[in-house]
């Protein structure tokens, strides 16, 4: 290993130069006018694989966003495969006026990188691409099989990678899968994360009065559809912080003791967690820990409110529709399929005769929750620790990355979530950052992984 990581050492500077002409393409799926940004994306990560030395790589037209996949498989059949994902597809920049630096020209301050995509997940998961490369241009060979599987829909929610990876299950056999696309616990602190939420995402929208109406002429004799919604929603959860939805919690896997225990051990810091996010308390489910909540149990948001007349001034109207995006984040063993159906049930339950209502169900994913002790766990853990000198944490995550059950149970490779983002690195958000040692460490921490996961099976 010595040769692999004095030449990752070396290359610091050639990756970052790398890394900046990545985080340059402004590749945001949410918005089609950034499709040939998305191309030129895809390209440009696909002739990286190449030049780091997989045997083939292409990309792969799915009817959205091109898949990029890459594979070498030539450490021999003795040697077990690895699947490695990630997404070149970044958020959008909104509200840009908040950057303090251009969100696509990257800028290093206090030892970040500021970027959109530089966390989430340009940055991580090019580390994977250089770890590989650092093998094959130092020992021409790397310790096990790879497979390459980075997709450009991830951020949009409605991808074509789970119907891809159903339809192409022999391409893409391996024995285990390895993302990075997650957060450390903490500044420090390398983390190991097993579970994540799944979503189920859906939007209403309330019908009343075929126009807007003068509120003074019908008001109080013509129903309200933004004061239907308001109060529709307002009964989707309870004052104890549960969703009310007939059934939600049915399939809800409880946690057990140990684990209870094992995320009261980890040391969270609800002062420094209420300041970041500007808060003066916390909310949720009675019963439950802050982490708890976020991890372990689910949970039902608004993401967005329409109705009516928000322009300046006054104007005295009712409004003839008013919708709501929301959307419910899923614990083990929650279905989206089945929860999805579970709320346009009682949603259209809760409209009254007054109004027409409309249930869209837009994207979903199912939750996960991967085994811990397992080889290529102990694999990571090796890897993390000889990279960051330290012993990782293991942590959930509430957010959700919806391939990752695909990989659990359509192809039967556990996940390894070895993330190398941290709590502020604002993923989503303004501001995005990546620590430059998460990133050089992650490159050592990719490159080990693939060496101990090799001796182990
Ligand atoms: N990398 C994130 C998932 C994540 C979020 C990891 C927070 C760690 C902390 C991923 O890119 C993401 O944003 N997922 C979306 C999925 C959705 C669009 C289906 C999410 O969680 O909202
Ligand atoms: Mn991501
Ligand atoms: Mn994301």
């Amino acid at each position: 290993m010595r040769e692999v990581l004095n030449f990752i050492e070396n290359s610091r500077e050639t990756y970052l130069n790398q890394l900046f002409e990545f985080l340059r393409i402004p590749s945001v799926s949410a918005d089609p006018k950034y499709k040939p940004d998305i191309e030129r994306c895809a390209l440009w990560v696909k002739n990286k694989l190449k030049e780091a030395g997989v045997s083939e790589a292409k990309l792969i037209e799915t009817g959205g966003n091109p898949i990029v996949y890459g594979e070498w498989l030539e450490a021999g059949k003795d040697k077990p495969t690895v699947l490695i994902y990630g997404h070149y597809d970044v958020q959008p920049v909104d509200p840009l006026e908040l950057w303090d630096s251009d969100p696509f020209e990257p800028t290093i301050k206090n030892g970040k990188i500021y970027a959109r995509g530089s966390s989430d997940d340009k940055g991580q998961v090019f580390t994977h691409i250089k770890a590989f490369e650092a093998f094959m241009k130092t020992k021409g060979k790397a310790p096990v099989n790879v497979k390459f599987l980075i997709e450009g829909e991830e951020e949009a929610g409605e991808g074509h990678i789970e119907e891809f990876i159903a339809k192409n299950k022999k391409l893409l056999a391996a024995d285990v899968s390895l993302i990075s696309d997650t957060e450390w616990f903490a500044d420090g602190m390398p983390s190991i994360c097993y579970a994540l939420r799944g979503i189920a995402f859906f939007e209403i929208e309330i019908v009343g009065p075929s126009k807007d109406l003068h509120s003074g002429t019908y008001g109080g004799g013509v129903d309200n559809p933004a004061i239907v919604l308001a109060d529709i929603i307002s009964r989707l959860k309870d004052k104890y912080g549960r969703i009310t939805i007939p059934g939600f919690y049915d399939d809800v896997l409880e946690l057990t003791e140990e684990e209870k225990k094992a995320i009261a051990s980890l040391p969270f810091d609800l002062e420094a967690y209420k300041k970041e996010i500007g808060v003066s308390s916390l909310y949720g489910e009675i019963g439950y820990s802050p982490l708890e909540r976020v991890w372990a149990r689910p949970s039902l948001d608004v993401n967005g409110i329409k109705g009516g007349y928000i322009g300046e001034g006054a104007k005295t109207v009712l409004p003839s529709k008013a919708s709501a995006k929301i959307s419910m984040r899923l614990v083990p063993n929650q279905k989206a399929d089945d929860v999805i159906k579970k709320a346009e049930d009682y949603v259209k339950e809760l409209a009254p005769p007054t109004v027409k209502i409309d249930f869209k169900a837009l994207h979903g994913g199912n939750p996960v929750l991967a085994p811990i002790d397992s080889p290529p766990i102990t694999a990571a853990k090796k890897a993390l620790k000889k990279a960051f000198g330290k012993e990782p944490a293991f942590m959930r995550e509430g957010g959700s990355i919806p391939v990752t059950e695909s990989f659990l149970n359509e192809l039967d490779a556990p996940p390894v979530l070895m993330g190398l983002g941290l709590p502020g690195d604002n993923i989503h958000s303004p501001n995005e950052s990546l620590a430059l040692e998460n990133f050089y460490g992650g490159v050592k921490a990719s490159a080990y992984f693939l060496d101990e996961y090799s001796k182990i099976d």
